[in-house]
């Protein structure tokens, strides 16, 4: 009789601990792989589930050619009003309490299908945290374009990993994003 009640309080408190862990969603946009290994990791981490945004008509390396002007990141770049397509959506998006949306910065700022995925998708009432890779620039710039863009949703400033980071700074940035997960 003893041991029942015990068993049943401690499966009371587990499935009460249970219910405070919010439900992540992990997005990313990744034409060179950076990103994708970074969110990759997170989700290892994090047992968060994950979703790459993929351009309808995929990136190629020319595409994003830092060293042709002409090639599409940068017609992107240059007209932000354009919005690529993205291929699918996340299953069951209605049920993240969390969602990161990952990307590399590009010109200083989130790449336009990024704007092309937050505005196709639900996240009012979510945790919107933005992280993202990149040559050197820091995220803060990339974070106040898209917060201003998007002032109704509730955007959090995760971080961003540089190129060629050591162990210890990947790490950090593995810490960060981890850290930046609100409690139920
Ligand atoms: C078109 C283009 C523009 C870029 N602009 C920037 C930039 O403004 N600042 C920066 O630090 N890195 C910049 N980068 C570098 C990328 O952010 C970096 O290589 C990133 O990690 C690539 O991520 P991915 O492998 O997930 O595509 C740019 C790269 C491309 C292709």
């Amino acid at each position: 009789m003893k041991k029942s009640l015990i068993l049943t309080l401690a499966v009371m408190i587990m499935t009460a601990c249970a219910a405070k862990e919010p439900k992540v969603l992990i997005t990313y946009f990744s034409p060179t792989g950076t990103t994708k290994s970074l969110a990759q990791e997170l989700g290892t981490v994090t047992g968060a589930d994950l979703f790459e945004i993929e351009g309808a008509q995929p990136y190629t390396t020319d595409d994003v050619n830092l060293g042709n002007r002409e090639a599409r990141a940068f017609k992107e770049m240059a007209d932000k009003a354009l919005r690529p397509e993205v291929k699918g959506k996340p299953d069951k998006l209605k049920s993240y309490d969390v969602v990161f949306i990952g990307f590399p910065i590009w010109g200083d700022a989130a790449p336009n299908i990024i704007n092309t995925f937050i505005e196709q998708s639900d996240l009012k009432g979510k945790t919107v945290i933005i992280f993202s890779t990149s040559g050197s620039s820091n995220l803060t710039n990339s974070y106040n374009k898209l917060k201003a863009q998007y002032p109704d949703l509730n955007m959090v400033e995760g971080t961003t990993l540089k190129r060629n980071p050591t162990p210890e700074a990947r790490q950090n940035v593995i810490n960060t994003l981890k850290e930046a997960i609100p409690a139920k």
